[in-house]
């Protein structure tokens, strides 16, 4: 860790003040900030403030490994060194990660496409791997039943992806935590199931802030 220790807290979630995954992201971040002096929380979000979809296929590159030609321009190569800059210099990454379609939101896949580089955040041939070990958290919420033996179950296509890219692609230490169930207060083929969405809502807040302390201060 150079410096003060540093969360990356990405949003994604078009749900504006009902969403559950900025509720839970918020928890760790204010839990990340209060467990030691000089913690410090970047906030960027991907929803208000939207990335463009990657314009140029050389920018999955680190320049040293692009095909000879190749020019994605200077203002896309800035906007990409920044974000890539912005991880590299966070201790701790935490994802907001709403299930869209099955899906993680393109708000947030736009980021992935962005800052997956091998050469420079993911390994390769030219370059250590700069991420490995890094504590990446995944507040993962999604409207219906995933659990084991319903009609969803392994139907969630968005957090294998992050876990895939982030832990096993760049190294990171991914940790996931979940809430289902969030449409069961307005979808009446859910309501049933209210007591366990909040159940599943609190498990996920008193885990986000453990989560949130215990990464904010790591000697402790
Ligand atoms: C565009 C869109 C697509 C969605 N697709 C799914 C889906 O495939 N499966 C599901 O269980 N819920 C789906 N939902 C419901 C969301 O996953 C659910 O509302 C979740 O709580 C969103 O996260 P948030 O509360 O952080 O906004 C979808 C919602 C939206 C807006």
């Amino acid at each position: 860790m150079i410096g003060m220790p540093t969360l990356l807290h990405l949003d994604s979630s078009a749900g504006g003040t009902a969403s559950r995954s900025r509720r839970i992201t918020a928890a760790f971040a204010e839990a990340f900030l209060a467990s030691a002096p000089g913690n410090r929380v970047v906030h960027r979000d991907l929803h208000a403030d939207p990335l463009p979809h990657l314009p140029d296929e050389s920018l999955h590159w680190a320049p040293a490994l692009r095909g000879a030609g190749a020019d994605p321009g200077p203002d896309a190569e800035r906007l990409q060194a920044g974000l890539i800059s912005e991880l590299l210099a966070a201790d701790v990454l935490l994802a907001g990660v709403p299930l869209y379609n099955y899906s993680l939101p393109s708000a947030l896949k736009a980021w992935l496409d962005h800052v997956h580089v091998p050469g420079l955040t993911a390994p390769s041939p030219v370059s250590g791997a700069p991420l490995a070990g890094r504590p990446a958290v995944l507040i993962a919420t999604r409207g219906g039943d995933y659990g084991p033996g319903t009609v969803n179950e392994g139907r969630d296509h968005a957090t294998p992806v992050l876990e895939l890219i982030l832990g096993t692609e760049m190294g990171m230490s991914v940790r996931v935590v979940t809430a289902g169930l969030t449409l069961a207060g307005t979808v009446p083929a859910l309501a049933a199931q209210r007591a366990g969405a909040e159940r599943e809502l609190a498990d996920a807040l008193r885990e986000a802030r453990s989560l949130g302390a215990s990464l904010g201060c790591p000697g402790a």
